[in-house]
Formats: C-alpha cells, sequence, structure tokens
C-alpha cells in the first residue's frame, strides 16, 4: 500500500505521525511510505533520516493523491479539504464531533475517516488517547507554570512549595490519564494537590500512584465548590462525554474562584465541563472570562513534539501496519476496536457521538461495512 505522511499544518503543530523507525517498519512489510519535506523537522527529525528509513520525500499534492493511506497526527483543515476522495483512507486524531465543517467535508468527499481517540482496546480503555493525554497533563501543568509568571499576564504565583509563603493550591478534576499527568508534576514540586474523580477505582489507582499529601475526593457538587473557592488553578482533565450538553463549572460558579485564579481545560471541550471553555491555539493561549484566566489550548503535546511524536508513533504503528497489511475495509471488518474508530465510509456517517452532538444521521460501522462487497 502507498501511504502518506503529510506535513500538519495546523497552528503551531509540530508533531509528526511516524518516526524513521515507524517508517522503516512500514517499508520492511513491504509498503511505501512518501513523507512530505520538513514534516518531521519540528520533532527535530531530518528529512534525511526518513530517506535513510526507506521513505520516499514528495510534495504536498502529490502525498495526498498517491496514497491510499493519509497517517497524520491532527484534524483535517480546509486546505486539505480538496485532497479528499472516495478511495482514500485517513487515520490521524479527527475529533469529528468538534469539528461541524470538517465533517461535512469527510462526509462530501466519500473518504474512510478513522480517528485516533475513538479505537478502544479489550478492557474499553481507548490506547491512542492514553499517551498523548499523559504528555498533556504533563503539559499542562507546565503550561499553568509559565502562564502564571508575572510577564505572561499572570498572578505571578510559582507553582512549588517555597520556604516562607503559602503553598500553591491545585485542583484536578478526572483522575484518568491526563489528571494524574498533572497530579504527578504538582505533588512532585510540593504543592497541595487535590484530585476528584467519580470513579472509585480510580481514585483507588491513584491513591498508589501519588504521594500521601495529595487529597483524593469524590466529585461531588459540594467537593467541586469546596475546591473553587480555596484553588489557585483548576485543571479539567475529564473525558467528556461528546453529546452531553451541561457543565460542571458554570460561568456563575467562576465568581466562587480567588481573582487571580487559574482554569487549564486540558479536555478543551467548548462548552463541556467548563461552560466557559473555548479552543486556543498555541499562538493566542489564553483568555479571560469573569477575570479567570483560562487557558485552552487543544494540541499541548505539540509543544512537547519530539517527546509526544516518539510516543504517538510507536503506539499508532500497530494499526498503521494492521491497515496497510490487510487492507483498510478487512482491517475494519476482523478488528472491533479499528472498526470503533471508523467516523465515516462512503459518504456515511458511522460515529454516534458526532451525530448525536451535530444532529446528524448515522448508521454503526458494522451495517455500513456489511453493505460493501470484497
Ligand atoms: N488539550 C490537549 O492537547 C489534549 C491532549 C490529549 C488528550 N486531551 C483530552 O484530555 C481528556 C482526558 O483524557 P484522559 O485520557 O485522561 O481520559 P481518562 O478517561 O483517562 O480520564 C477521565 C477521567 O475523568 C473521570 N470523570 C468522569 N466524569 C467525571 C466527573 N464528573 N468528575 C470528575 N471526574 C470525572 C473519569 O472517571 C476518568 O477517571 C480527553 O478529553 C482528551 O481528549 C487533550
Amino acid at each position: 500500500m502507498v501511504i502518506g505522511v503529510p506535513r500538519e499544518i495546523k497552528n503551531n503543530e509540530y508533531r509528526c505521525a511516524a518516526t524513521p523507525a515507524a517508517v522503516a517498519e512500514l517499508v520492511r512489510h513491504g509498503h511505501v511510505v512518501m513523507v512530505e519535506p520538513g514534516a518531521g523537522i519540528g520533532s527535530g527529525i531530518t528529512d534525511e533520516a526518513f530517506v535513510q528509513a526507506g521513505a520516499r520525500l514528495a510534495h504536498t499534492e502529490t502525498v495526498w493523491q498517491e496514497s491510499a493511506l493519509i497517517y497524520k497526527v491532527k484534524e483535517i483543515l480546509p486546505p486539505e479539504y480538496r485532497f479528499l476522495r472516495r478511495d482514500l483512507a485517513i487515520f490521524t486524531y479527527l475529533h469529528s464531533n468538534a469539528h461541524r465543517e470538517m465533517t461535512d467535508a469527510l462526509l462530501a468527499s466519500g473518504c474512510i475517516g478513522i480517528a485516533y481517540e475513538d479505537i478502544t482496546d479489550a478492557a474499553g480503555n481507548f490506547p491512542l488517547l492514553r499517551p498523548m493525554s499523559e504528555i498533556a497533563g504533563r503539559g499542562g501543568f507546565l503550561m499553568a507554570c509559565q502562564h502564571l509568571q508575572s510577564m505572561y499576564g499572570g498572578g505571578g504565583l510559582m507553582l512549588a512549595r517555597v520556604n516562607g509563603v503559602r503553598t500553591p493550591e491545585l485542583t484536578i478534576i478526572g483522575a484518568g490519564n491526563a489528571g494524574m499527568g498533572v497530579a504527578e508534576m504538582a505533588a512532585a514540586l510540593g504543592n497541595r494537590v487535590t484530585i476528584l474523580d467519580v470513579s472509585f477505582e480510580r481514585l483507588d489507582a491513584a491513591r498508589l500512584r501519588l504521594p500521601p499529601n495529595v487529597e483524593l475526593l469524590l466529585s461531588t457538587p459540594s467537593n467541586l465548590e469546596i475546591c473553587l473557592k480555596r484553588s489557585d488553578v483548576l485543571f479539567n482533565c475529564i473525558l467528556w462525554p461528546k453529546a452531553r450538553r451541561d457543565h460542571l463549572v458554570t460561568r456563575e460558579m467562576l465568581r466562587l474562584m480567588k481573582p487571580h485564579a487559574m482554569i487549564v481545560d486540558i479536555a478543551c471541550d467548548e462548552a463541556g465541563a467548563i461552560e466557559t471553555c473555548r479552543a486556543t491555539s498555541h499562538d493566542k493561549p489564553t483568555y479571560r472570562e469573569e477575570g479567570i484566566l483560562h487557558y485552552c489550548v487543544d494540541n499541548i503535546p505539540s509543544a512537547f513534539a519530539a517527546t509526544a511524536t516518539s510516543l504517538l508513533s510507536a503506539a499508532t504503528l500497530p494499526y498503521a501496519l494492521e491497515l496497510a497489511d490487510k487492507g483498510v475495509i478487512r482491517a475494519l471488518r476482523e478488528n472491533p476496536h479499528l472498526r470503533r474508530g471508523l467516523t465515516c465510509i462512503n459518504g456515511v456517517l458511522t460515529l454516534e457521538e458526532t451525530g448525536r452532538k451535530q444532529e446528524r444521521p448515522w448508521q454503526t460501522p458494522e451495517a455500513v461495512l456489511e453493505t460493501l462487497g470484497n
């Protein structure tokens, strides 16, 4: 199969879908890999390294037009819509529920879209979300450290236990991959950390991993209110159901927070758990609502591109190999976990969550795949 690795064009997106090691593995399986020049440069990977791994360098048009499978990192942006076509499969973070216009373009083209974030494993977890969530959690903590600095417009608070002054109080909602990433960094610097979750299992797991001075609370309205009042930074790390329309922290509740407090919305669902969240970019990462500084960048791992690319490529490679080795349709038919990531095919939406959120018709992947010939 011909596989294309284009250069990412999203604002400040420096990650690349494949490392040279991944390219070498795809080539070893008999596939042709075309890489756009500069695709790896933001992650410290030269074009030469890709060539040595067996890739062919090709310009944007050639990569998109001659590939059967596009292997990338972020969603499809307007300048890329013209490349979408029926016999093309795209394997990437799609987040179709958050991008209505992109979903229109995917459906109009009839292409096959497979979203990293919706692929499951046998335990029902999301194995391609996990590695980036961990980096986003750790990175989100570092971003809070940066944007609380006075010259960035923050309250000038250092997120560390410093002799002689009050220790900062940090609240994390969601003790999953991202939340644990924040908690580990925050606790290591001596901050007073509280982590809230609705799941006792998640809190049990957090208790084993985190130092004993991290407080573990059930996520109830009253506990959340206590935390909002006392926190210097609130991190939202909930995997918010895509079709859910209520909020955990409403605009009104922001008035409970301290004047110089900050919200880092790692989950970054527009008007999701945090009502006032709207996605921002690394160019302009923060804004204020009700006086509270918000940081809502939806591609935090890109700031740590070399680390993120190595991890992402290793996590996605087994699925890319399966798609290429078996052919996309057979791989989707045989692997229910890969099939869970199928967003669209032949102009039909197959992701229930996006159908519900955007009030569009959708069918199950199984129903659509059954109508296709071999
Ligand atoms: N901003 C970025 O760059 C970036 C990068 C990667 C991931 N993410 C996002 O981060 C989010 C978290 O991902 P994850 O892998 O950590 O998910 P996860 O499933 O591992 O963790 C989510 C946690 O939230 C908990 N939860 C659910 N409802 C809750 C509630 N009402 N109160 C408190 N806790 C609740 C769950 O029990 C779970 O422990 C996702 O939305 C993901 O898309 C963002």
